[in-house]
């Protein structure tokens, strides 16, 4: 109840635009365009209600017997908005202030400046909206460049120009400077801010004991293909966050991907599968392309295979599920693996190379490392 009437008021600030289509289907659940590049894995799926989506499509496979992150969430609807047209109309906002969200990064680097494009590539703010506490020159030259306004040192004034310049924070700094920064943000934290830290195994009771008392903490893990919209995020509320913090944080992470809420317990899982994941796919993609090379390919012709066959497999997973689900990646593959075919003879070796336990043990040793960092 709380959120629907919550998503009421949030409606105009995210939904001022119908998401075009491609096609005349009237519905709200309308499909979009299935020629361009990822446009449906980056958006919610919607619970179907649209006669299109009912019809499984030719091909599917069964989904798994669960329920689909996708489907999760209770504002879907109001984030379904278009996806490649970077507008203003979509600036998460406070309904309180009836203004736009400012949203102030301490420390700027890689996943910040992920995050800043992806902000800016969304439409989701603008660079008047933002600002970064950078303290290395010749980071913030090329951070200025985005147009955002840029502060020193969090830990040399910065975290305070932040803090009087935002109404969302983002802790974006190592693990190991966030206790610094988190200090030096303290004196100046208003009970309107929203501090949302992005740092890795750092647990939101460490974050709420070095901040004011009821501030509204929420932490979350996204992944550097946020970049380009394609990211993986999963995020937890701290005790003082409200709803609508979900719902802005949730609006803040859908607009570059994908988002999840978990228990903070399965936070370090989350780092070491979709935080340190995209590096795994890289590796994987350069191995895949080294095989090529070495029966013939062009190195330039089998990156490019490489990288759209894991893009294509990955979609397959996400949309072939047929009614909205997931498929199983095991009958995906026992589809394609004819008796005594080439894919069958390459599985054979993957599986003598234990590369299933490979990925695996990965995961854990990423994850152990986060629980290491608390
Ligand atoms: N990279 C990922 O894939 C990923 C994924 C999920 C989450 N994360 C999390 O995101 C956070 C940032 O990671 P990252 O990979 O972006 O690291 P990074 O590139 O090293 O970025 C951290 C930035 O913080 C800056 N910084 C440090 N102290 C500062 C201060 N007092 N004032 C202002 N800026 C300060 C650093 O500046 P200097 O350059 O001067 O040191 C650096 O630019 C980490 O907590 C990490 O756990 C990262």
């Amino acid at each position: 109840m709380l959120l629907g009437s919550l998503c009421q008021q949030l409606r105009p600030a995210w939904h001022l635009q119908a998401p075009p289509s491609s096609d005349t289907c009237a519905c709200p659940f309308r499909e979009v365009a299935t020629s361009g590049p990822l446009h449906w894995s980056n958006r919610q799926q919607p619970q179907s209600k649209c006669h299109k989506r009912q019809r499984r499509s030719p091909g599917s496979v069964a989904s798994l017997p669960f329920t689909d992150p996708r489907n999760e969430s209770l504002i879907t609807q109001d984030l379904d908005h278009d996806d490649d047209e970077p507008t203003t109309s979509h600036q998460i906002a406070r309904p309180e202030a009836g203004l736009p969200d400012r949203i102030g990064f301490l420390g700027a680097g890689k996943m910040g400046e992920a995050l800043i494009r992806g902000f800016l590539a969304s439409g989701v703010s603008i660079p008047s909206n933002l600002s970064a506490s950078v303290r290395n020159a010749e980071r913030q030259r090329s951070l200025s460049m985005l147009g955002i306004q840029i502060f020193g040192s969090a830990t040399d004034g910065g975290a305070a120009e932040i803090a009087a310049n935002s109404d969302i924070i983002i802790i974006g700094v190592k693990p190991q400077q966030a206790e610094n920064v988190l200090s030096a943000l303290a004196p100046y934290v208003r009970p309107d801010h929203l501090i949302i830290s992005i740092a890795a195994g750092i647990r939101i009771s460490s974050i709420e004991s070095l901040l004011p008392e009821a501030t509204r903490v929420v932490r979350v893990m996204p992944n550097t293909p946020c970049l380009i919209r394609e990211a993986a995020s999963a995020y937890v509320l701290g005790n003082s966050a409200t709803p609508l913090d979900a719902s802005r944080t949730f609006a803040l992470m859908r607009s570059v991907g994908v988002a999840v809420t978990v228990e903070e317990r399965l936070m370090d899982a989350v780092t070491g599968l979709s935080g340190s994941g995209p590096a795994y796919v890289f590796l994987m993609i350069e191995a895949l392309a080294d095989g090529a090379v070495s029966v013939g390919l062009p190195r330039d012709k089998a990156l490019f295979l490489a990288a759209q066959t894991v893009v294509g497999a990955a979609r397959m997973v996400l949309e072939g599920g047929g009614n909205g689900g997931i498929a199983h990646p095991a009958l995906l593959k026992d589809h394609v693996a004819s008796p005594a075919g080439t894919t069958i003879a390459g599985i054979a070796e993957l599986e003598a190379c234990g590369v299933r336990s490979a990925f695996m043990r990965a995961v854990k040793a990423a994850a152990r490392r986060s629980e290491e960092l608390t």
